[in-house]
């Protein structure tokens, strides 16, 4: 389309013209709050020490052993922005003597964006409402097939960065919840689904993501810092982030913001210390899009991959990589051995998902849908030839974003049984929510308005959608002659309703990447903040005051404050159906006239007022000189587990959803694995690191870096290759070795044998023993319907332990089949040894308290870990206990 060509040009009139020094140069870092540091953690390891990836390696090693300086440098650095023919949002460079190709890397979490014939899923807040795991995975599998049949090697998800600190952040909606378990057991099993299919996922944004404004670094101020101290950021932000390192994750990206005021992209003890040596991260770390602002020190704190390939400032045809890091390691200051590690982990990637047998090449393009196109739109005089092949990856891709769409709608109330509805009940919609954007589903550009039915946030995290089944269209079919009112202001005259008439209000809230703003809400929902769009919480009392019977049908990106109207006693029942993508309709319709339960649970809690969290989660911070900072003073307690640290009331707590029916859980039985062998307080020594790549390291001759013959650059792509004076140049301060980088403090380059707390994919092996089993039946209790039923175990740290923990911790989770009512399903939730740990930052390890607490209580095998068992996290009525191996029923909940 030609605005996309056009933007391209408008962005670069519109950025200010900044010399490429300053681009680079980020000078002295900002002060943080006392007690947070940004320690350095070098050299980067080398990657292959583990048994899963050693083909992989050893592949990798046999190819990259044969590429030139040039070739090692191209692989790990985009072509550019808007660069590549058949373009996607990265385009790396190539190794085509050797076949190794261009990978395509491509948006979103939720579909393949920017391309047609494609399915638009339900977002991942809406993934993770579903609270189903079989769901989680088949979602993940339909997306992993769709990018490899429009040839992207690299799917730019799942998100699990921001994990939901802030209910105003704007791009909770991509993840999967506000809970590290449930972010984690999502992100995993969407993570196999899509590398099933050979295509590399990746796991983003490594880490402290939680807000919009103020995250990116521009020559004028750096992003903001996100100060975390190490336990929460173990056992909160980092949890799924190891959850998808054990899943065999292929990539990962950085933050925009800081750590502890140290760029993300640049971090060396993330990335260095916890991704690559804590977590054994075994793939390629990347940049998020132009967030890349150093060169050397990037390269040397870890980073692997620089996309889209330039500074931080696009567009001017400079990158920090690809000729400079040729450059860099030529006159020494990059060591040979550090790329030879970038390259290695890229190529391994590659080999791992198999993408060198059939992977198709990329067959769309990001930037026209039209079949021919610019090959190099970012290019003054580009060449221009078939650009998009059409190529329909839908197959029945729908029945799972339908059913995903419909398993996550969440019933929060339904007062006097009104739903579900009956088809001759007399019904009138309310609400702009509930028909699809007039001028087209897909009219504005990244979904960035609110216009219809809401069916996912804006920014890079969406996709097109190649049809919209609203729901008034789906209401219409049960119901021809459906009243609807197309507007978000109740009208001002309308026929007295009779006692029995039913009213359906549509309303929403919205929220996005901060690169657009809507309706004055930059991202973040700054502007608008927890209430409804459109004045929608005033149309749903408006209706409220004329009608009886109201329901109430919410498309959010998070929380809404229900307040003005939860307890009016005319609004019977409310539904959030979150961000259902292109399914709108039908799994709506299902669930309001009873062709299924709902059985979604919230993934998060809603609170009675916004301040019922500390001020740190409660609000975004404002604008500051210099670096924001924006400290993690609550710790551990967000969403539920500040409410109940503080021992408030949420309207409806996290994991809460009703159903249609009713069910019991029963006959609750907990299984130590090991019988009564203890846990050991610690894990036990770390397997060692196996033996990795080991490459030349002498500085190559300069001639593998010099431009061939009479080549022709393309101004603004982005090349790995110097003119031959330059190369020389450089090449004779490498090996002269007179002149120093000045390298950071703390610089080595001799490889680690790693962390105790290490020696898998993420993390040390033993954290992944299952310790303890809980099986439950549960029993459709109902006589009427037909449901599914939500079983969730919450972990309670024994008394009596040095730790400060939050009263119930998320642990695992199942859902039961469809159950017809008298039927009973047998559901087994298992514990770890991770589960029941906390980090210690003092040891540097996880610890089991309960295992400590036991030692010092001599004859008893293990402290007293409860396991409460139930249907959200304030219906906890089962409990068993490890000390005993016994378990009860009928129990006051914890909170
Ligand atoms: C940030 O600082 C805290 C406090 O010193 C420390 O515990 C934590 O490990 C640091 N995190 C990072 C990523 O540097
Ligand atoms: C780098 O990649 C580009 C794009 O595929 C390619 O044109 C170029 O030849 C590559 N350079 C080297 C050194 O292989
Ligand atoms: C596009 O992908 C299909 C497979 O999905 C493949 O058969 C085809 O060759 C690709 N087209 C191009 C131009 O690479
Ligand atoms: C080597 O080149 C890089 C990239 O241009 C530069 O940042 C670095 O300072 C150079 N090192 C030396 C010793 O000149
Ligand atoms: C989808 O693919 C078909 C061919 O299968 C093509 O005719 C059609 O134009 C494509 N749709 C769009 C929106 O490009
Ligand atoms: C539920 O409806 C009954 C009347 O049917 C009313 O008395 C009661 O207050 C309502 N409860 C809520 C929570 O709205
Ligand atoms: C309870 O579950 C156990 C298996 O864990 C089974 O052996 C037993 O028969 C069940 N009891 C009842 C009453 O269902
Ligand atoms: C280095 O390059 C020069 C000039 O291209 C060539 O003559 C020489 O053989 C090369 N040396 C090595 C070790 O490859
Ligand atoms: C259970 O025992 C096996 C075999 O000794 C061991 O590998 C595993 O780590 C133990 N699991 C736990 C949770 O301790």
């Amino acid at each position: 389309m030609v605005y996309r060509a056009s933007a391209v040009w408008l962005s670069l009139a519109l950025t200010p013209f900044v010399p490429p020094a300053l681009a680079r140069s980020i000078g002295p870092r900002d002060a943080v709050p006392e007690g947070y540091y940004a320690a350095p953690y070098y050299p980067a390891p080398h990657g292959g020490w583990l048994e899963s990836w050693q083909d992989a390696y050893a592949k990798a090693y046999a190819l990259v052993s044969q590429m030139t300086l040039a070739e090692k440098t191209n692989i790990t650095s985009g072509v550019g922005i808007y660069m590549a023919s058949r373009p996607c949002v990265g385009n790396s460079g190539s190794a085509d003597r050797l076949g190794f190709p261009q990978l395509c890397l491509q948006d979103s979490a939720l579909g393949v964006a920017s391309a047609d014939n494609i399915t638009a899923f339900p977002a991942g807040i809406t993934t993770g409402a579903t609270w189903d795991k079989a769901l989680m995975y088949a979602r993940g599998v339909a997306i992993g097939k769709e990018f490899r049949g429009k040839g992207a090697n690299i799917h730019l998800g799942p998100a699990v960065g921001p994990l939901g600190r802030k209910p105003l952040g704007g791009r909770n909606w991509e993840g999967f919840g506000s809970d590290p378990v449930l972010q984690g057991k999502a992100a995993a099993l969407h993570i196999k689904g899509v590398q099933e299919q050979g295509v590399i996922a990746t796991i983003k944004h490594f880490i402290g993501n939680e807000q919009e404004m103020f995250r990116m670094y521009n020559p004028f101020q750096p992003g903001y810092s996100a100060n975390i101290d190490d336990r929460t950021l173990h056992e909160v932000y980092m949890w799924p982030f190891a959850e998808a390192v054990h899943a065999g994750v292929g990539a990962a990206m950085t933050a925009y913001n800081a750590v502890n005021g140290s760029a993300s992209s640049q971090n060396s003890y993330l990335i260095n210390g916890l991704l690559k040596d804590e977590l054994g991260f075994q793939g390629m770390v990347m940049s998020d899009w132009l967030s890349h602002i150093s060169g050397v020190d990037s390269a040397l704190a870890g980073l692997d991959v620089n996309m889209p390939g330039d500074t931080n400032i696009p567009l001017f045809g400079f990158s920090l990589w690809q000729y400079e890091l040729t450059r860099s390691v030529l006159n020494g200051s990059v060591p040979l051995d550090r790329l030879n590690d970038m390259a290695t982990r890229v190529v391994a990637a590659w080999y791992k998902m198999g993408q060198d047998k059939n992977f198709p090449r990329p067959n769309f393009s990001s930037n026209t849908r039209d079949r021919n196109g610019l090959l190099y739109p970012a290019a003054v005089f580009s060449p221009i030839g078939q650009v998009n092949w059409f190529v329909n990856v839908q197959e029945d891709h729908y029945k799972v974003a339908r059913q995903v769409a419909q398993d996550a709608i969440t019933l929060l109330k339904n007062n006097g049984s009104l739903l579900p509805l009956s088809t001759s009940s007399k019904i009138t919609v309310f609400g702009t929510d509930a028909q699809v954007n007039s001028a087209g589903p897909n009219a504005c550009l990244n979904r960035a308005c609110n216009k219809g039915t809401l069916g996912m946030g804006w920014g890079s995290g969406v996709a097109d959608y190649p049809y919209f089944d609203d729901p008034i269209s789906a209401i219409r079919k049960r119901i021809p002659d459906v009243k609807f009112q197309n507007s978000d202001n109740f009208p001002l005259f309308l026929d007295e309703p009779s006692p029995d008439d039913i009213a359906i209000v549509f309303i929403s809230s919205d929220a996005g990447e901060n690169s657009f703003t809507v309706e004055n809400n930059h991202g973040d929902r700054d502007s608008d903040k927890l209430a409804a769009w459109h004045g929608g919480d005033k149309l749903v009392q408006k209706a409220a005051e004329k009608f009886q019977n109201v329901v109430v049908v919410a498309h959010t990106v998070g929380p809404l404050i229900l307040e003005s109207w939860i307890d009016l006693p005319s609004v019977k029942a409310v539904l959030f159906a979150h961000l259902p993508g292109q399914e709108a309709g039908e799994s709506l319709t299902n669930v309001l006239f009873g062709d299924v339960s709902p059985s979604g649970h919230l993934p998060y809690s809603i609170t009675k007022a916004a301040t019922d969290y500390p001020e740190s989660i409660a609000n975004l911070k404002g604008f500051a000189l210099g670096q924001v900072q924006d400290t993690y003073s609550e710790g551990l307690y967000i969403d539920y587990r500040s409410l109940n640290k503080h021992s408030i009331k949420p309207r409806f707590a996290f994991g809460h959803g009703l159903s249609y029916t009713t069910f019991s859980f029963t006959n609750v039985t907990i299984k130590p694995v090991n019988g009564t062998v203890p846990l050991s307080v610690t894990p036990p020594p770390r397997p060692p690191k196996l033996a990795t790549p080991s490459y030349p390291t002498t500085i190559p001759n300069a001639s593998e870096a010099y431009y061939p013959p009479g080549f022709r650059p393309i101004w603004r792509y982005l090349y790995s290759w110097l003119h031959q004076s330059e190369a020389d140049a450089a090449h004779a301060i490498g090996v002269a070795g007179t002149k120093k980088y000045a390298y950071p403090e703390g610089y080595s380059t001799t490889q680690k044998p790693g962390p105790a707390a290490g020696g898998g994919e993420g993390g040390h092996p033993s954290l992944w023993d299952v310790a303890w089993e809980v099986d439950v039946t549960v029993t459709n209790t109902g006589d009427r319907f037909p449901g599914r039923a939500s079983v969730q175990g919450y972990v309670q740290f024994p008394e009596g332990i040095t730790y400060d923990t939050p009263v119930v911790q998320l642990r695992d989770f199942e859902k039961t089949r469809e159950l017809a009512p008298g039927e009973s399903q047998r559901v087994t939730l298992r514990l770890t040894r991770r589960d029941v740990s906390v980090w210690d930052a003092e040891l540097q390890n996880w610890v089991v308290p309960g295992a400590a607490v036991a030692a010092r209580a001599k004859g008893k095998t293990q402290g007293r870990y409860t396991f409460w068992i139930g249907e959200a996290s304030d219906k906890l009525f089962l409990a068993c206990y490890t000390d005993t191996a016994r378990c009860q029923s009928g129990l006051e909940p914890p909170v």
